[in-house]
């Protein structure tokens, strides 16, 4: 049986985290507009407690975008009650408002971070979870720096923020430290446990890039029973960024025999949502970026341009059109072969040429191309101009 994986999106809050990708108002709701149009399940819109800003930009997007019941929005709280309360504010317009509420859990964070000893870190996130339950029925609580945690205190605050009413418990590599075995192994552990204590919790994890695993170590969650996964648009956030929503459901739907899980969204609009989150962020996207890239879907070795052109799945397991572009390219190099070329001059409209003709034009392409990267097809407007003048 297939399950579904809920899609909680925070590219407007730890995305909007990266130096100078601030937004205005108005952009973040046309980002949140554009998430709900990808059929994101939860949005956190930002953190309410930060500024009167960000306050107002997520009481706009609960109130615009949160507004029918196919999503919930979110926002971030320290376990203190200012936070929740300006969470609950803001949120509250939403038909369907979360209090996201985050509380360190290593040593590292309790004995260093608060100093704290682990009772009083485990009281005061019970507390706040009891305090926003007072206020919503939908709580999140996330254990800051759960995997590098240790196990039976994670759990302790696990099970008792669960009694005292978190219906989504969400286990943060917040550092990127995990590697999937081990980040598999945790979740499988933790799902084993809560399953016992509440079995309609949601079970949740938010990975972080610094070691490039964090798709990886959120696919491995969901082979161990993770319910749903945290992400962003591109994989931007803190330092290295985050999970990259587009990675994630990818995988999920091009090896679907391996997971048996799918999620809501809207494939078709991964690519206008990648590209709207990084034209109004000023972020440019990795050229050579997994799904949203802009060589994603482009082919520029001569072997494979051939191989492709014969059978696309050689050297493609998406099609483009899965995520919103209309076909791939062909990028013509000094490399690509003869068929590539043809196939190429055959788009533009040049169909009627005789192999002999194909033949004399190709050699002027191969001098050009030796001349230059990359041929566009302006470039081969201009080749075939020369043809015919002095073919005349
Ligand atoms: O990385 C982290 O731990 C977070 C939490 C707020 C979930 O962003
Ligand atoms: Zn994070």
């Amino acid at each position: 049986m297939t399950k579904n994986i809920v899609v909680f999106d925070t590219t407007l809050r730890d995305g909007e985290q990266v130096p100078g990708a601030k937004l205005n108002q108005k952009e973040k709701l046309q980002v949140a507009q554009q998430l709900k149009k990808l059929h994101v399940d939860i949005i956190e819109a930002g953190f309410p407690a930060s500024s009167k800003g960000d306050f107002e930009a997520v009481k706009e997007i609960a109130s615009q975008v949160g507004n029918t019941d196919d999503v919930m929005i979110t926002a971030l709280a320290r376990a203190v009650k200012p936070d929740i309360d300006a969470v609950y504010h803001a949120v509250k317009h939403a038909k369907k408002p979360l209090i996201h509420i985050v509380l360190g859990t290593s040593d590292i964070h309790v004995q260093k971070k608060f100093s704290k000893t682990k009772e009083q870190i485990l009281d005061t996130g019970v507390e706040a979870v009891k305090y926003a339950k007072s206020l919503l029925p939908e709580v999140q609580y996330s254990t800051e720096d759960a995997s590098r945690s240790d196990f039976e205190y994670l759990w302790s605050t696990i099970e008792a923020v669960v009694k005292a009413g978190a219906t989504m418990i969400n286990i943060p590599d917040t550092v990127g430290f995990a590697e999937p075995d081990e980040f598999g192994e945790l979740i499988y552990k933790i799902n084993d446990r809560l399953k016992n204590v509440n079995n309609q919790v949601l079970l949740s994890v938010h990975c972080h890039n610094d070691l490039g695993l964090a798709t990886a170590n959120t696919l491995a969650a969901i082979k161990n029973g993770a319910d749903k996964v945290e992400c962003t648009i591109n994989g931007i956030g803190e330092r290295a960024g985050n999970t990259a929503l587009e990675e994630v459901i990818m995988a999920l739907h091009t090896r679907s025999s391996r997971y048996q899980a799918d999620t809501n969204i809207n494939r078709k609009e991964i690519l206008n949502t990648s590209r709207l989150v990084s034209n109004l962020m000023g972020l440019e996207v990795q050229v050579n970026k997994a799904i949203t890239g802009e060589n994603a879907f482009s082919h520029s070795s001569g072997i494979h341009q051939d191989g492709l052109l014969k059978a696309r799945e050689a050297y493609e397991i998406i099609h483009p059109s899965e995520i919103g572009l209309d076909d791939m390219e062909l990028v013509l190099t000094a490399r690509s072969g003869r068929h590539a070329f043809k196939h190429a001059l055959q788009q533009l409209g040049f169909d009627q040429l005789t192999e002999q003709q194909l033949e004399i034009i190709f050699e002027d392409f191969l001098q050009l191309a030796d001349s230059k990267k990359e041929v566009y097809n302006h470039d081969l407007y201009r080749l075939m101009e020369k043809f015919y003048k002095k073919n005349q």
